[in-house]
């Protein structure tokens, strides 16, 4: 048989093997030996309860003396009250009366001892040591294009500049038209890129940051100077330097007196910030849409200083970006009077700078996630 706990039977009996004996058996006749035998069983129970215990344990002590069929109380009921001669059974069963009373209040006492102290071990063991060393969590860092984004934007904010953000799902308007490309022209050849399959009205993945200049202009009279970061996406081959995605910021400057000078000026004191004070620019002719006239931003290689080396393929100069007077025709566009304003706009590639600022050689490192590259740029 086993009791509440799964624990043996045996171990909750109390050492007592007079209470399955008759006081006839055991030889009590008169009223004091009746008392005498109460009280030892009182003082067998006070040495017993006085045992310190946990939980557990005393779930089974108390069963031991209280529980319903073989409990001590119930056997001194069965063994004791029931057999007693008329004359004996009043003692009995007012001493009885008197230990059952005694009992259920030791234990209802000693209970509340033995869980206030089972609810401090456990609060004991749960306790925190602050003086144990915490658990460092490893930070990570700013991925390299974040940063060098950060580094642009700061360059940028400190001449008056500020951020503007725009989506990389764009319509073919703002990515070409509206920037005076229109279908069929040349300069969309090397734009191809991802159309929105099942778009009511066609979408594509903005092939440049350039689009942010049109819904700018759209919003805002002039005078405009915003550069804006972002995701551009072409339809490109993968090769060490060229990837389906890359990264651009797109830099904006209209007034009412904005001269090439100011181009010139703002572009000479850009490339000094970013790549070092000693390096020149040059600006080669070139063509955009959207730019009149154009220009291709060249810096005197980082290198070798502009006596040629490998990096600047012995050229001296690196193309840095493409940048130009904005074309009159995109006032045009975005309800501006061409007569009016001017300004100028640039566009460079993240990826690119950082590659060159950090010496990377391969695009694709930048995207693969290798913390063992990553971790190079705390
Ligand atoms: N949007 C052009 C490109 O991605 C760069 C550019 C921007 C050129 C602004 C001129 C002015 O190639």
């Amino acid at each position: 048989m086993t009791g509440p706990g799964g624990e043996r039977r045996e171990d909750c009996v109390p050492d007592l093997p007079i209470v399955e004996k008759t006081l006839g058996d055991l030889g009590d006749a008169s009223p004091e030996q009746v008392e005498a035998r109460f009280r030892e069983v009182r003082r067998q129970f006070d040495r017993q309860s006085a045992e310190r215990r946990d939980l557990e344990e005393w779930r089974v002590f108390r069963f031991a003396w209280t529980g319903r069929k073989s409990g001590v109380l119930s056997q001194i009921t069965d063994n004791w009250l029931r057999p007693a001669d008329p004359e004996l059974k009043r003692v009995v069963g007012r001493e009885l009366n008197q230990l059952k009373a005694y009992v259920e209040s030791v234990l209802a006492e000693r209970e509340g001892e033995i869980k206030a102290a089972a609810e401090r071990a456990a609060a004991e063991g749960d306790r925190i040591d602050l003086s144990l060393p915490g658990i460092k969590h490893a930070l990570g860092t700013r991925h390299i294009i974040r940063q060098t984004f950060e580094e642009l934007e700061r360059i940028f904010l400190s001449i008056g500049f500020s951020v503007v953000e725009g989506p990389e799902i764009e319509t073919p308007y703002y990515n070409f038209e509206a920037l005076n490309i229109p279908e069929h022209h040349p300069a969309r050849d090397n734009m191809d890129t991802f159309y929105i399959e099942g778009a009511r009205s066609p979408h594509l993945l903005r092939t440049h940051t350039s689009p942010m200049q049109i819904r700018t202009m759209e919003k805002h009279k002039p005078p405009v100077r915003i550069i804006v970061p972002g995701k551009v996406y072409r339809r490109d081959n993968p090769d060490s330097t060229h990837g389906y995605m890359f990264h651009q910021i797109e830099g904006l400057a209209v007034d009412t007196d904005i001269t090439f000078c100011d181009f010139r000026g703002t572009v000479e004191y850009f490339v000094r910030e970013f790549f070092g004070p000693n390096v020149r620019t040059r600006l080669r002719p070139s063509y955009f849409p959207f730019t009149e006239p154009s220009a291709e931003v060249d810096a005197s290689c980082h290198v070798c200083g502009g006596s040629g080396c490998r990096v600047c393929k012995h050229s001296g100069w690196i193309e840095l970006f493409g940048a130009g007077m904005v074309n009159p025709a995109v006032y045009g566009f975005v309800g501006y009077e061409p007569e009016q304003v001017s300004g100028f706009a640039f566009g460079m590639g993240v990826d690119r700078f950082a590659m060159m600022k950090y010496g990377i050689g391969e695009l694709p490192v930048l995207f693969q996630n290798d913390v063992r590259f990553l971790g190079q740029f705390p």
